[in-house]
């Protein structure tokens, strides 16, 4: 009996496609994508673990540099770092764990592309064995000389060339965009490879789920709690019904969003004057977030004007984010513009 093997696409392949689809390719994305890969191959088999550290608090494992086996984000930061830093690609790094620019040691080659990343996304999810997940956002260097500046990572997130994110869940999936369509592929573990799962993701034009942080209902603007207001409004939208779902990563909510459509919005929070933006970040969180949403056809705004044109100025610079479904961020925009 001839069997059949599927014909499986695994990330290698489909990188490799776009590789030759791209005559001016340089293989540079394809080592930036395998290693993209590969860290999240690393962090998934420890974020499976998770349960098991925080259960027994550390795992009684003592680490090269001689420390008790470290917390899962310091774990996801050192194993990004390790998987990028000597591999010739990047003039620098940014990442949500570390104040300052990451430069690429000495002894390494530079490259002509950033790294923005939050290595684990969703973090106070983790004793709750809930999705988490690793965000990435890809620039060109923009500035002379080899060495990676601050100007090089703070570009608005139109000019991102890729931005992805890994998503640990049920089943672990890795989802990117080079600004030809979005990709996602999902971890078959038998074989230790991500497969193409879900080719040119489009996220619908409209969608009935918001999802938000209601505890926060009471200090956000009057124009965005109108929105909301109208969103529940039994008569508001005449023959559609909203409903309610929030995860708390920014990963999980945003993956529902970009399959299911529909809109997730974290606005400015007035009643913590640590976050007078809001709190997600720009660089590592909504820039590449808002890259997929436009690619997928969907749309991303502050609440005031498209994510991907605001020029960064800051590392960690937070800012408000509504994002998904052409036809529910455009509506919130209408109220934020009408009621502030
Ligand atoms: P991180 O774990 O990387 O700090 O990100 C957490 C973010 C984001 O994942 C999520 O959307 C948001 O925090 C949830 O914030 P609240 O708990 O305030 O709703
Ligand atoms: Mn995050
Ligand atoms: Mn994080």
């Amino acid at each position: 009996m001839h069997v059949t093997t599927p014909n499986l696409i695994t990330i290698e392949r489909h990188i490799l496609d776009q590789e030759r689809q791209n005559p001016e390719a340089t293989g540079q994305f394809t080592r930036l994508l395998y290693q993209l890969a590969y860290a999240s191959k690393v962090i998934n088999r420890e974020v499976r673990r998770a349960g098991l550290i925080d259960i027994l608090g550390t795992t009684g494992d003592v680490n090269v540099q001689g420390e008790a086996v470290q917390k899962l984000d310091a774990i996801a930061q050192e194993t990004f770092f390790n998987a990028f830093d000597h591999i010739g690609v990047l003039c620098c790094m940014t990442s949500e764990e570390v104040e300052d620019i990451i430069n690429i040691p000495a002894q390494f080659d530079l490259g002509k592309y950033t790294l923005a990343f939050d290595p684990l996304d969703g973090s106070s999810n983790i004793a709750a064995n809930v999705n988490i997940g690793t965000i990435f956002s890809v620039h060109r260097k923009i500035t002379p000389g080899r060495d990676g500046r601050a100007e090089d990572l703070l570009q608005p997130g139109r000019r991102q060339v890729m931005a992805g994110y890994v998503m640990y869940g049920s089943s672990t999936m890795l989802v990117y965009t080079t600004g030809k369509g979005v990709y996602g592929f999902t971890l078959e573990p038998s074989i230790g490879e991500f497969l193409l799962s879900h080719p040119d993701i489009r996220v619908p034009e409209h969608g009935n789920v918001f999802s938000c942080n209601m505890g926060n209902y009471g200090h956000w603007s009057e124009g965005t709690r109108k929105y909301v207001d109208n969103l529940i409004a039994p008569d508001a939208h005449p023959g559609q019904t909203y409903t309610s779902r929030y995860i708390g990563s920014l990963v999980a909510d945003f993956h529902r969003t970009l399959l299911y459509g529909g809109i997730f919005m974290y606005p400015v929070d007035y009643k913590d004057p640590k976050k007078p933006k809001g709190k997600l970040r720009m660089l590592y969180e909504a820039s590449p977030m808002s890259f997929i949403m436009e690619q997928a056809g969907g749309a991303a705004t502050n609440g005031i004007e498209p994510i991907l044109d605001v020029q960064p100025k800051g590392l960690h610079e937070r800012t408000a984010l509504f994002i998904g479904s052409r036809q529910e961020v455009t509506e919130a925009g209408e109220f934020i513009r009408q009621f502030g």
